[in-house]
């Protein structure tokens, strides 16, 4: 895989913030500035959250310029992660690639513990036409999808762990049939970083991270994953399944970690446990840079 010189990851949405003058939402959206092997700069989002004020207003007081903007990568279909696309690829002057699996745009429900039906499809305004509408290029692929050298989706991740698996009574409408709901939509990205290594970064990896990071080795080769960023989606287990995740996790020796969003405070907690010098505390307002040392680390 090439390689890319510099990533800046800035977080646009997460559940917490400890910024002084930006909005925290259940939701993620992250900012990406990428300097390429030709020093060529790029911009991407991963993500564009759920409560799309809150997420502008983290853009406008960032002072955030998305004129650049060139490539949107959705994570899965669920709402607190696709609420301002629409608005994000009008802001660019750019044509805007969306990337997506085919799966993002479909209807899907969760029966909730009461028996009843709560739908979590990507919002209204926001799905595949709307997005074409404002400018954008829809690209739904399955496969890993290449951003620009050095920067790639993982495309669809296959489960091979066994204690991964997905909670809850989830469907997915597809055709006109209701099925279970295995998430197939969800998908991270890798950026390899010249000199460090793999950047993976998540949604809420409903595939569960070891099989994200599975999928990121075998596409990213003989490279070593040296950062997980995003999502774990660890807030409704228990912990003996955490515990799993983090022995799983070590095995990979990661030099950068900052779970957030769905990972939920015991996982959080449980994860910087067992990697006190690699945690990173993520909340809207972060900024993470390759080859710089984040401070403070924890607040
Ligand atoms: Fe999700
Ligand atoms: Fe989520």
């Amino acid at each position: 895989m090439e390689s890319v010189k510099r990533l800046k990851i800035t977080t646009l949405a997460d559940n917490l913030t400890f910024h002084g003058s930006l909005l925290g939402q259940w939701g993620l959206s992250f900012l990406l500035e990428i300097t390429a092997a030709d020093n060529r700069k790029h911009i991407v989002i991963f993500d564009t959250g759920a409560v799309k004020d809150a997420l502008l207003f983290n853009i406008d007081q960032l002072k955030v310029n998305l004129s650049n903007l060139e490539a949107i990568v959705l994570s899965h279909g669920h709402r607190d992660h696709t609420a301002t696309t629409v608005e994000l690829v009008r802001r660019s002057r750019r044509r805007v690639q969306v990337i997506a699996h085919p799966h993002a745009f479909k209807r899907r429900f969760v029966i909730t513990r009461d028996g009843k039906k709560r739908f979590s499809q990507v919002p209204k305004g926001e799905r595949e036409k709307d997005i074409e509408q404002a400018g954008a290029r829809l690209v739904l692929t399955k496969e890993p999808f290449q951003i620009l050298l050095g920067a790639t989706t993982t495309g669809e991740i296959p489960r091979l762990t066994r204690f991964e698996k997905i909670p809850g009574k989830r469907f997915i409408v597809v055709g006109r049939e209701s099925q279970p709901d295995s998430i197939l939509d969800d998908q991270a990205l890798i950026i390899n970083v010249r000199g460090q290594g793999a950047w993976v970064v998540t949604g809420c990896a409903h595939s569960g991270i070891t099989n994200t990071l599975r999928k990121a080795e075998s596409i990213a080769q003989s490279l070593s994953v040296h950062a997980v960023v995003g999502g774990f989606h660890l807030a409704s287990e228990r912990e003996d399944r955490i515990k799993h995740t983090v022995d799983a996790l070590r095995s990979y020796k990661p030099k950068l970690i900052s779970p957030c969003h769905c990972t939920g405070f015991r996982a959080t907690r449980m994860i910087w446990e067992a990697f006190e010098r690699e945690f990173v505390l993520n909340f809207s307002g972060r900024t993470i840079v390759s080859g710089e040392r984040t401070r403070p680390n924890t607040l």
